[in-house]
């Protein structure tokens, strides 16, 4: 009987579908991440762990484990938080859970598009803060996506569902990627290939979409910033240190551009303390993939990544 260690709260069918494999689970079952010298203590003998965004996967966390662990199933699409080459060098694979999250997150970030080109959160604050008001032809102005441009960085499986939910608001599709999109992506789409510089210029929204890792840290800076303009917005849904998180808080006290829509950070969960101040930004906790279904089928994945490495078969969405 193999070990898998859980290091936080899944749906109970996952932890069911370990243990139906002949797994022994040993589960952090409290709400919140779970603290480092907890963690370390409860990897020790693990044969397989099942991490999320929250914890680092690094040398420490395997020497606590043992030379036992096979796999980390990273629930997941983004694995920044895992050590790959430390992994691989140990010959542990590591696997995360594309394919399951992609409506999800795009249609969070349609929300933020639509947030912040509607100013909704300002609007919000504005009814709860139970100030008079009344409808009016100035009351919170934004601006209408019909016929204007999103650029989207990165247009892999989560950059594309956007794309259509944007197509369907009349917006037309600008990307950016190191190749061209298959054929019929780009058809459907109607997207055309140009460098961050133009799509920054030529975007009205801009939203990030791409992974981070040490080539994409602050992808997004001051320079970039400008270039986007006062009238435009930038998206993140995708990783917080994507973006100069400094540069960002300039950028929108100065009006350099319009606003921002912002569901990860870039010293996560610490929020900047000059994004909190400002009306033109909306902030989300990190909550692309929270559905229930999503969170499920994540989890599923996950679990299935385990059992399969755990049967000596290939794991089934490994990284890299
Ligand atoms: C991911 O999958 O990378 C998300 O950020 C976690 O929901």
């Amino acid at each position: 009987m193999a070990t898998v260690v859980v290091t936080g709260r899944l749906p109970d069918e996952t932890l069911g579908a370990l243990r139906d494999a002949g797994h022994e689970v040993r589960a952090w079952e409290h709400d919140g991440p779970v603290p480092r010298d907890q963690l370390l203590a409860l990897v020790e003998g693990a044969d397989a762990l099942v991490t999320l965004v929250t914890e680092r996967v690094d040398a420490e966390l395997l020497d606590a484990a043992g030379p036992g662990v096979r796999v980390v199933a990273n629930v997941a699409v983004g694995y920044d938080n895992v050590d790959v080459p430390v992994c691989a060098d140990r010959g542990v694979v590591v696997t995360n859970t594309p394919g399951v999250l992609e409506e999800a997150t795009a249609d969070l970030a349609m929300a933020l598009v639509l947030m912040s080109t509607r100013r909704l959160g300002e609007a919000e604050r504005l009814v709860r803060s139970g100030q008079e008001w009344q409808w009016g032809m100035q009351l919170l102005l934004g601006r209408g996506l019909q016929g204007r441009t999103l650029g989207i960085v990165g247009l892999g499986g989560i950059g594309r569902a956007t794309a259509r939910r944007a197509r369907a608001f009349g917006m037309h599709i600008l990307y950016t990627g190191r190749r061209d999109a298959p054929s019929d992506v780009v058809e459907e789409l109607g997207a055309r290939r140009v460098e961050l510089a133009e799509l920054l210029e030529a975007g009205d929204v801009v939203s990030m979409h791409l992974p981070y890792s040490a080539a994409t840290h602050h992808l997004v800076g001051a320079d970039e910033l400008a270039r986007l303009g006062p009238t435009s917005y930038l998206v993140n849904t995708a990783r917080g240190p994507v973006v100069d998180e400094e540069a960002l808080v300039h950028a929108l006290q100065e009006g350099t551009i319009a606003g921002a829509g912002l569901d990860v950070y870039e010293h996560e969960p610490r929020v900047h303390p000059g994004l909190l101040e400002l009306e033109n930004v909306v902030l989300l906790p990190h909550v692309g993939s929270a559905t229930v279904e999503t969170r499920t089928g994540m989890a599923l994945l996950a679990a299935r990544n385990v059992v399969a490495v755990l049967a000596g078969e290939d794991p089934v969405t490994p990284v890299g």
